[in-house]
């Protein structure tokens, strides 16, 4: 696990940019996985940046969302399929062909996860997976639990999830209950992972993730055993990191 951290959010945001770009760069097909939240809209708006300004191109880049609520229409604010082409899609050149996010209105919610694991397989795994951290330490949406998940799967939300994600939208009570997200094993699987985390709000989760025991009650922690994992935290997600 390779720790980078940043005086603030902006200057985080960049290196993960240039990061991303420099992956990009070595492998203009490469297939990407993405989250949403709030940690990485800076990232978003510096790639969109370099894609004005002719430096990068996205149009044989395949992508595969993280996570999506369940039962939200496509069009609504709060889906996660709104957020990505509100916040990065509409503004690159990427085939739309090529954009891959689970759709929480799918009945057959074991067909869908199934199928994505198939696409996923399809194009070759995922090169590159960039992560946002919950405050529990959770990511996509594997919340803390008695195992780590599998594939990509349904789950129960957890109220202090809800909690947290409840400032997206009007109340509490309309924020989904269940998700559909990549398991720990899919997230995992991936040939390299780069965890975005800002704020002294994610400080706990972040200590727990870098240097506690590797548990499923602090899902990140999991990835003190990927090979190739990199954090790119501001300073005061580090805070409580013992240097
Ligand atoms: C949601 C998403 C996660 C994301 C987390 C943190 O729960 N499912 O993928 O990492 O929020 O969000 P934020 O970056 O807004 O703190």
């Amino acid at each position: 696990m390779n720790i980078h951290i940043y005086n603030d959010y902006d200057e985080m945001s960049k290196a993960a940019a240039d990061y991303v770009y420099n992956f990009i760069k070595s492998k203009p097909n490469a297939v990407l996985g993405l989250p949403t939240g709030s940690t990485p809209i800076g990232m978003y708006k510096e790639l969109i940046k370099l894609y004005k300004e002719n430096k990068i191109s996205f149009k044989d880049i395949t992508t595969f969302n993280l996570d999506e609520y369940e039962n939200l229409d496509e069009s609504n604010v709060n889906s996660y399929h709104y957020f990505m082409f509100d916040n990065c899609f509409n503004h690159i050149d990427i085939d739309k062909e090529n954009i891959n996010i689970l759709s929480g209105t799918n009945e057959d919610y074991e067909k869908e996860c199934k199928a994505y694991e198939d696409k996923i397989e399809k194009a070759g795994g995922i090169d590159l997976m960039i992560l946002g951290l919950g405050i529990n330490g959770h990511v996509g949406f594997n919340e803390p639990s008695d195992y780590f998940s599998g594939e990509t799967y349904r789950i129960k939300l957890h109220e202090d999830t809800i909690e947290a994600n409840s400032r997206f939208f009007d109340n509490v009570d309309e924020v989904p209950r269940y998700a559909l997200t990549m398991g720990i094993k899919s997230i995992m699987n991936c040939k390299e992972i780069l965890l975005l985390a800002g704020g002294g709000n994610k400080a706990n989760a972040i200590k727990g993730a870098v240097e506690g025991p590797i548990t499923p009650q602090l899902p990140a922690s999991v990835l003190q055993l990927h090979s190739s994992a990199v954090f790119m935290l501001d300073n005061e997600s580090a805070k409580l990191l013992s240097k």
